[in-house]
């Protein structure tokens, strides 16, 4: 494909916003299509980000034979449904973070999009960063040695608002599945997704949802990730990862725009100066993967997010806490 990729945008809300903002920055895509739940929203973002075209239904967003790939950024309960209709559709998808509420809707998705021969990714934006790349790299080459500790924190104080979906078990609130996946993910990255033991706690709040909550996996050899996440309170946001021969820090490392890697005798910086949130990132790399034909990303691969997926579904049966739309 030498031309840009069409994108579909479903759903109108805050994160829809962020990424139509950043994809005008994409090499290889541009937004094409919006749809909503109603024609009037769709108008109206349409407008805002100068997107030609406006539906007023998310089938008929799936169903516009114009559109290449579409970006799923309805609250996380209604993934699994929107994912499905985009997939029958024909379309490549990838899916807001997280994937979906439980590992058995992810299996169901992964399922058919493997069957149907259809590129599916979660959008786990952090790790298309400059940045997270270039950490990468870094413990790659061994520049740290071996890596033996990750701790990694996000969380921020939002509004007291029970209705709001952080805060609201109906739309799947809580710190976990909405800030706590940033430091699993960034674990799981690091020292892979499959920890030997997991403890964890969590102060369950006024509305039934995990308000903060800490993690320690343990991993073979004695490796461990110390993880927070929080919806009522701001943490620092830090991730550092320490090995044998140095640590390396990522300050807001969700976002981040600059690493810090600490050798033995070197101290290296690595700056991103990006003016832009880095949405496009994700989005290039979704566009690369689907002119290769490519139907799954080795960066964040679909059974990576399934295994992040069950560990948080093992963390949820530690705290006793289901969704009222779970079923038993
Ligand atoms: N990657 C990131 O940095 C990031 C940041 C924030 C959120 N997220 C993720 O993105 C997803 C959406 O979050 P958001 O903050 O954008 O949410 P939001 O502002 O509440 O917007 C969600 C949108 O989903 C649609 N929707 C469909 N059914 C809905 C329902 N029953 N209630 C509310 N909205 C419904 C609505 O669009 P229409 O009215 O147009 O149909 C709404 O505007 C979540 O899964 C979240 O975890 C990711």
């Amino acid at each position: 494909m030498g031309r840009k990729l069409k994108w579909g945008i479903l759903a109108t809300g805050g994160i829809a916003e962020s990424f139509a903002k950043d994809l005008a920055h994409a090499k290889n895509g541009e937004a094409y299509a919006v749809g909503s739940r109603t024609l009037a929203s769709a108008e109206k973002f349409a407008k805002k980000f100068d997107i030609p075209k406006a539906h007023s239904s998310y089938e008929a967003l799936a169903e516009d034979p114009n559109v290449d790939v579409i970006y799923v950024a309805t609250p996380h309960p209604f993934h699994k449904e929107n994912v499905l209709t985009c997939l029958r559709a024909g379309k490549a998808v990838l899916c807001e973070k997280p994937f979906t509420v439980n590992a058995r809707e992810l299996e169901e998705l992964i399922q058919f999009a493997r069957t149907n021969h259809l590129f599916l990714m979660e959008g786990m934006w952090t790790r298309f960063l400059p940045v997270i790349r270039k950490v990468r790299a870094w413990i790659e080459t061994g520049e740290i040695g071996d890596v033996r500790l990750v701790k990694a924190d996000f969380g921020f104080k939002t509004l007291w608002d029970p209705e709001w979906r952080l805060l609201n078990p109906k739309l799947g609130g809580g710190a976990l599945l909405d800030t706590g996946i940033y430091p699993i993910s960034f674990a799981s990255m690091v020292l892979g997704p499959h920890p030997e033991k997991i403890m964890s706690t969590a102060d369950i709040g006024e509305t039934g949802v995990d308000e903060h909550f800490s993690i320690l996996l343990s991993y073979p050899e004695g490796k461990v990730a110390s993880l927070n996440g929080a919806i009522r309170l701001g943490l620092t946001n830090e991730a550092t990862i320490h090995g044998t021969h140095g640590y390396i820090q990522i300050p807001s490392f969700l976002n981040a725009k600059k690493a810090t890697l600490h050798g033995e005798g070197t101290v290296k910086t690595f700056q991103d100066d990006r003016t832009v949130s880095g949405y496009q990132f994700e989005a290039e790399e979704v566009g690369r993967l689907l002119q290769e034909g490519k139907l799954e990303s080795d960066l964040m691969p679909l059974d990576e997010s399934f295994a992040i997926l069950q560990l948080m579904d093992q963390v949820r049966d530690q705290w006793g806490l289901r969704y009222p739309f779970e079923d038993n």
